[in-house]
């Protein structure tokens, strides 16, 4: 990835597999909330999701490339990686991508993800979406929240860039802990984002992103 010069938009390459709800948000606060990104290109890894609609409709370029046709996460991103290089991709922005991919020098420390709990609590293979609710619900915790985070080659397990809690109430469900989590991973990723474009402009990395 290229990049742009630090005084323009970031561009933005979004990678799903689902409903695109967070691409969604990230279209909508690009409106109404500031968040000053291009959004060029939305990598899938299902055909068929309504995540593809919502970027379509947005003029967004979309491209599925499923596991099937790249067996290993190694090939998987090499042809993710060719379809990015026209786009001069400043930010790789995980919004509920379910496969496996080996990060690439070329994306490190440029590709974030989000995860409904507070990590290192909760995640890991096969914790995601209400999994990660029903979870948290179980072990008798009287708070979670959600997690920003660069993406390494563990999962869930890269650099906390951003974290907040919420309390659960006594009736909380999965689906009611669900939602409110998700309302505050709408706030929360446009502004990782925005801290992702500060630190570019005022470091040319990464590093001020983390926060002790
Ligand atoms: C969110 O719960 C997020 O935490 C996780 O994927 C979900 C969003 O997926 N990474 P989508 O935007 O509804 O497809």
């Amino acid at each position: 990835m290229t990049g742009t010069q630090a005084t323009e938009r970031l561009q933005v390459a979004v990678f799903l597999s689902g409903t695109g709800r967070t691409l969604e948000n990230l279209l909508e606060r690009r409106v109404s909330g500031g968040l000053e990104i291009d959004i060029p290109v939305v990598i899938s890894s299902r055909s068929g999701v309504r995540g593809l609609d919502v970027a379509s409709t947005a003029g967004i370029e979309t491209y599925v490339v499923r596991r099937r046709e790249h067996p290993t996460p190694s090939e998987m991103s090499a042809r993710i990686q060719e379809l990015l290089v026209p786009h001069q991709i400043d930010l790789i922005v995980l919004a509920g991508f379910l496969s496996q991919l080996e990060i690439l020098p070329e994306w490190e420390g440029r590709m974030l993800n989000i995860h409904p709990s507070l990590l290192p609590l909760f995640g890991g293979r096969g914790l995601y979406g209400h999994r990660v609710h029903e979870a948290v619900l179980a072990s008798g915790m009287q708070v979670t929240g959600c997690t920003v985070h660069l993406v390494n080659a563990e999962y869930d397990a890269g650099p906390i860039v951003l974290q907040r809690c919420l309390p659960i109430l006594e009736d909380d469900t999965p689906e009611s802990l669900g939602a409110r989590v998700f309302d505050l991973e709408c706030e929360m990723y446009p502004e990782a984002i925005r801290m992702f474009s500060e630190g570019r402009r005022h470091s040319h990395g990464v590093e001020s992103l983390k926060r002790s």
